[in-house]
């Protein structure tokens, strides 16, 4: 086991969470993570308020463990707030907030109802402003994650914002997909990490199957951030990038931000029937460059255990020797 002060904080058994991925955070997806043992996050950005409810039973009919509720703040009215923290959840996990958004507002709305607040980053800046809203958890998140995200790298972000904001718990996003991560992630001062990505290539993700296989067989590579996917989906994102697929879509609009707009009706009308026809390469996807890291669709309760065992391996017999090794040379 891996105990950290965010899994005493949370009080569950690994320091391992499910992005709230709204639109694939199935209920069996968030049940299964957090049935494992780790931090199961529903996203409910796709959600207006009147069908939160039903969102949120649905979870808590496969599990009676704490699981979070996701919002991207910059896209959510008032009703759907109060919707998510009158759920209850254990964690009300936030992302993206507008520069005219009250955090310390939000957050304080969370705690009256007992939830912990958990709020992801890509700046430092980002973090002290979201550590003096109060929030319990930082996730800082990096550049190499899948999704809207910030411009600094994992690696550098994570300790940056540790530092920043510590005593508080940070969990590291963007490029995490095995046990190899988890440990990098504890080395550098996290106490746990946030996987999209990951999760994605389960069984339990709502993602059709040809989405999931072109997870498998991207090295990475095949990503880009670009602004052209939110152009295209009429979304006006607080200061984040996307990192999607690169595929025949994006490169066809790529640098023509103004075509984009003006055949924007038809376009959008393409891709929702390229989605659901399967189709790879006319859809936009966002996935991060972890997915060169997984090369398997692998049952999400065992995603996190792998995680762990890899993570312990590699902390109590890989790394040790290292030291040992070094002192005996003196
Ligand atoms: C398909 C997809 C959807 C996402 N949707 C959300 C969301 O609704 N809310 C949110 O806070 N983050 C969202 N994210 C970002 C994740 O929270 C997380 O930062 C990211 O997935 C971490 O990088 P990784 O994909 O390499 O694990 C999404 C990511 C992906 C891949």
């Amino acid at each position: 086991m891996i105990k950290t002060r965010f899994t005493e904080l949370m009080g569950i058994d690994h320091p391992i969470v499910l992005a709230g991925m709204s639109g694939q955070t199935s209920p069996e997806l968030v049940a299964a993570v957090t049935n494992a043992g780790g931090l199961g996050i529903r996203g409910l950005s796709d959600k207006t308020a009147d069908l939160i409810p039903e969102a949120v039973d649905a979870v808590r009919r496969l599990t009676k463990g704490p699981f979070g509720l996701n919002q991207l703040l910059a896209f959510a009215e008032d009703d759907e707030i109060r919707a998510v923290l009158d759920a209850q959840p254990a964690v009300y996990s936030t992302a993206w907030p507008r520069d005219n958004q009250d955090l310390k507002a939000i957050f304080e709305m969370a705690h009256d109802r007992g939830l912990k607040v958990m709020h992801m980053v890509p700046t430092v800046a980002d973090a002290v402003q979201a550590a003096a809203a109060g929030a319990d958890v930082i996730v800082a998140q990096g550049t190499d994650g899948g999704g809207h995200i910030g411009l600094i790298g994992t690696v550098a972000i994570v300790p940056q914002v540790v530092k920043a904001v510590s005593p508080i718990p940070v969990l590291a996003a963007g490029g995490i997909s095995d046990g190899r991560g988890l440990a990098a992630m504890l080395a550098l001062g996290a106490d746990g990490v946030l996987l999209g990505t990951r999760f994605l290539a389960t069984p339990e993700a709502a993602l059709a199957d040809p989405f999931k296989k072109a997870i498998l067989d991207s090295d990475g590579t095949d990503t880009i951030v670009t602004d052209v996917s939110d152009i295209l989906m009429g979304g006006e994102w607080p200061g984040a990038y996307a990192r999607v697929a690169r595929n025949r879509l994006i490169e066809r609009w790529l640098g023509r931000p103004n075509d984009v707009r003006r055949h924007r009706e038809q376009l959008l009308a393409d891709m929702f029937e390229a989605r659901k026809r399967g189709d790879v390469q006319e859809s936009i996807l966002y996935w991060g460059q972890g997915a060169g890291l997984i090369d398997e669709i692998t049952p999400a309760a065992r995603v996190v255990t792998d995680l762990v065992a890899e993570a312990e391996t590699i902390l109590t017999e890989r790394l040790p020797p290292l030291v040992a090794r070094k002192a005996a040379t003196r």
